[in-house]
Order: C-alpha cells, then structure tokens, then sequence
C-alpha cells in the first residue's frame, strides 16, 4: 500500500501576459502550506504551471508578432522564474504545451465518449475571450460578462459535455464532502448555482487552431479549460492509473485558485472527474482578490505590480510575510506602500526583528556568547515558554483550516508577549551571569528558536537565519525536533540584523511605485 501523499496544486497560469503580485500570492500562499506540511512529515508533491492554449494565448502572440509555441516559451519561463524569485518549493513544473499533456487529456476526452458522456452539437452563443468562458443570454449585463469582460457572438459545431446530467450528483457530492468547497461563503455560492440548473457545456472549439485536437476529429480543439483541468491529473501520472505516482498522488488533496475561477474547479472539473470514473479532489480553497490603492488590478489601469519590483524594494520574506498577514486568506485585501511598510516595520522590524536582536545581544554581553544554564523557572517564565511549546499545536490547527492569516496572528501574539516579558525582566539592568539573568535569556531564546521554527513555512530564508543564530543544526530544524528544547553551553555566533526598518514614502513617489 502506498502512502498518500500530499498533493496540491496551483492553478495554471495563461501566458497571455507576464506574471504579477496576485499569481506570485497564489503560489506563496500553497507554497506555505505545502512547507509546513513537508517539515510537519508528511510526503508532499506541489505542481504548478504554465495555460498556454486557447484564444487569449493566441491572440497575445499574434499581437507580439511571434508564433504562440515561441511566445509561450517566453512567458511560461517568466512564471519559472517568479516561482524561482519567489522561493516556491515545487516538485514539478507543468506545461499545456508538453507532450504528455497532450496524452492525459485525449485520454480523458476517449475515456468520457467511450462512457457516452460527449455528442456533437451546434453551439450558438456569447463568448469571452478574456473570461475563456461561454456565457448564456440571460447572464449578460449590458452586453458583457457578468466579470465586465467584453463577449463575441459564436456559431459553429461543438462537441458538448453532458454537463446537465451531472447536476444531481454534483449536489449529493458536495453535501458529502462539506470540505470539498471551501471557504464555505464559496461553497454556497457554488451550491446555489448549481441549483439554478445546469446546462451541457461546449468542450470544444471548431474555429480556432492553437490548442489540443479532439481524438478523431482534427477539425476541433478542445475547449481551453477543459485542457487545463486535465492539468492536475496529467502531473498525478494520468493515464498511467496503475502507476505509483498516480496512487500516491491522486486524489489531489488541494488546489489553491482565486475566487473568479471557482465555477471551473467546483462545477466543470469534478464532473469531467466523475464521469471519467475518477475521483473529484479533496478540496478546492478560493482565496480572495488583491485591489491595489483600492482599485482593481487591471491592464488599463496599468497598475499590475511585477513580485520583483516589491521584492528588490523590500525583500523577499518581508513581502511573503505581508502577503499571507495582511489578509484573512479567502477575503480580498488591498496592496498598497503604506500598508507594506506598516506591517514590515511594527511586525517584522520592531516587533520579530527587535526581539531577537536585543535577546542575542544580550546574551553576547551578559552570558559570553553561549546558550545560558537556566535556573528554577518562575511561574512568569513557564508562562512564556508554555506559550512558546503550544505554538505548533496551533498554527498546524489554523493551517489544517486554511486560516494562514491566524497562523501568523499566533506567532506574533507569543512575540508580544515576550516583548513584555522581557521589558519587564529587565534583564539588561542585572549583573552579567547572575543565576537570573540566564533563566531570562534562556527563556526569550527558547521562545525564539519555537517562534523561528514555525515560521519557516512563511519565512523559509530568514528562519533560517534566526535559527542559525541560535546555532540550530539544519537536521533539529523540522517540526519532529520542536519540542528539543536549547542546550545550555552551545556557542552562538555574533547577532546580525534579519530585518529592517523601511521609510514610508512621500505620496508623490507611492503614486509613481503603483503607477
Ligand atoms: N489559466 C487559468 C487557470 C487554469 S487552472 C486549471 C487562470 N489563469 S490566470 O493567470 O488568469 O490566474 C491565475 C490565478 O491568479 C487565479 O487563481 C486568479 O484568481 C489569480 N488572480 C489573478 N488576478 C488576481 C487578483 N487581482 N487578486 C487575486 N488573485 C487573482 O485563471
């Protein structure tokens, strides 16, 4: 029997343009729950990609002047590389163009007709390009997508997937797996639509060339999301279903997406799913949309935020840490300069940073540079140092319920309170290694090496500087050794500064950055 492991997904991202804040937050934000889950023991396997067929592909390579397949080498290498600047720990980069893509969905398109599941129609109807959907009369709002997306009037022959037959099953699905959808305002959301009734859905495209062919017919593509759905099976090992890869790995047990393509992950994909005789995933997790200075991002507005430009200014684990702090995960939140700087100075700086710096300089000073022997512990320390213990407990209990933002709130209240212990102790005001100067010290740097631990998910670089300043060996790092408590005696290095304190810019400059 194979051991399950932990599989989570990103979704795909369209090349039509170059990655921005709100792809590189989809990717931090699975990126620390598959961390976690990795230092916590467990197997994890976290793919993530490249959409690069369909119309909106097409039509921005057409518009760059270069064929699509040289088009999407360039942008997909651009979403490597944010991931690479971004520090994403994947097992596997996915593209719609490779080979074995290509495999996995012709198999899944003969696996659903052999079940009687697909018929050719005539499809006459509204579509976005922007939206890659289909869109009934009724759904339009002054003559665009319901997502304001301009739409085209198509006509042309379709392969039709029974979408409608599908409805009953979908319902029953969800009401057994009140997992399946979350946070749960999405998972009613995609109930109540479903109820209003399903209709059979165009899979395929008979006026466009950029995509799959249809197995049997070359006068079709296949629809683009239907293509990119099969994404999450095709890197699980689909069709090899005997394969030990696709054992340990399918069900998928997560895939992160935003909330604008819950209908695609909620409805579509574990239909295709059942009706293909596979299992739907474990669990689809919408988070919530990124406005920037309160407006939305968008091409017009020209205000997508490149990661780099954020991560050159303040560092990498500062804007994670923003990201993944800042907003409840599953609500929208708002990107702005001021609110970074906030958060990066009271947080990081003065709140983390200020801590650990003055503890170690203490130490250096008051206990010649070297874990100090603790004496009786007071009802105080216990206090702190219980605070400290519990913090795996209960990040691990807020990441098991998606609440990263909970996770990091956890953190930083134990950081707060040893801020107070300290401030009250004193420590600086009595005699160099006097029995209690060296329980409080002691006490501060064991709640730093548990604080420093659990934030490596979130923070995997400057953990690791914390955790080397507390001469931490690399091996006592995962979350099996948590609960090994300091050795008194072990040298420490000298205290460098992990993270710094930035000014908040002027108005005039913030309106250039988010220009
Ligand atoms: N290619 C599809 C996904 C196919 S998955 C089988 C797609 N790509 S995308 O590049 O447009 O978007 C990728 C992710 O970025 C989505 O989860 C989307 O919700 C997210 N975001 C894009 N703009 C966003 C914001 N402004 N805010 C938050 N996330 C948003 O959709």
């Amino acid at each position: 029997m194979t051991d399950k492991t932990f599989y989570a997904t990103t979704p795909i991202y369209y090349v039509n343009g170059s990655p921005h804040f709100a792809h590189s937050y989809t990717s931090v934000a699975t990126d620390a729950i598959t961390r976690f889950h990795r230092l916590d023991g467990r197997a994890v396997r976290f793919v993530t990609g490249t959409d690069e067929h369909g119309q909106k592909v097409e039509q921005a390579a057409r518009a760059a002047g270069v064929q699509p397949a040289a088009f999407c080498d360039q942008v997909s290498d651009e979403f490597r590389a944010m991931g690479r600047l971004m520090n994403i720990a994947i097992d596997d980069f996915i593209r719609t163009t490779e080979p074995r893509h290509e495999r996995a969905c012709r198999a899944l398109w003969t696996e659903l007709e052999k079940r009687g599941q697909i018929y050719l129609g005539e499809f006459a109807g509204h579509y976005s390009v922007r939206d890659e959907a289909f869109y009934d009369e009724m759904e339009l709002i002054d003559g665009k997508a319901p997502t304001g997306a301009p739409v085209e009037w198509i006509s042309e022959p379709n392969y039709f997937f029974r979408l409608s037959a599908w409805q009953e099953r979908l319902l029953e699905y969800y009401d057994e797996n009140p997992g399946f959808i979350q946070p749960v305002a999405r998972r009613n959301e995609v109930i109540s639509f479903v109820k209003g009734g399903l209709r059979d859905l165009s899979i395929s495209r008979s006026s466009l060339s950029w995509g799959i062919r249809v197995p049997g017919d070359d006068d079709h593509v296949m629809y683009v999301w239907l293509d990119a759905l099969t994404n999450y099976i095709t890197a699980a090992g689909y069709p090899e279903t005997e394969s030990e890869l696709w054992k340990r790995s399918w069900p998928a047990d997560l895939h992160v997406v935003g909330k604008d393509i819950l209908r695609f992950h909620c409805v579509y994909w574990p239909a295709f799913l059942l009706a293909a005789g596979l299992e739907p995933p474990r669990t689809v997790f919408a988070h919530g949309w990124w406005t920037v200075e309160g407006q939305k991002m968008s091409k017009s507005l020209n205000n997508f935020i490149p990661p780099a430009e954020l991560v050159d200014r303040y560092g990498l684990d500062p804007v994670r840490y923003f990201m993944l702090r800042e907003l409840a995960f599953g609500n929208d939140g708002d990107l702005s300069s001021a609110a970074l700087v906030n958060r990066i100075n009271a947080d990081l700086a003065n709140g983390l940073g200020n801590l650990f710096h003055r503890t170690l300089t203490l130490v250096a000073r008051k206990c010649g540079s070297c874990v100090p022997e603790p004496g009786q512990f007071a009802e105080e320390d216990m206090l702190l140092l219980r605070g400290a213990a519990d913090l795996l407990a209960n990040v691990r209990a807020n990441l098991e319920a998606f609440a990263l933002h909970r996770a990091l709130e956890a953190v930083w209240k134990v950081i707060a309170e040893a801020n107070r212990y300290i401030d009250e102790a004193a420590p600086w005001a009595l005699p160099d290694n006097d029995e209690r100067v060296r329980t409080v010290l002691y006490v501060v740097a064991e709640t730093l090496r548990g604080i420093a631990v659990v934030i490596q998910p979130f923070m995997p670089d400057s953990a690791a500087a914390l955790l080397d300043q507390l001469s931490i060996a690399p091996e006592a790092r995962d979350f099996r050794s948590f609960a090994q408590p300091l050795t008194p005696g072990t040298n420490l290095p000298s205290p460098q500064i992990v993270f710094r304190r930035f000014e908040q810019m002027a108005p005039r400059e913030r309106r250039a950055m988010d220009a």
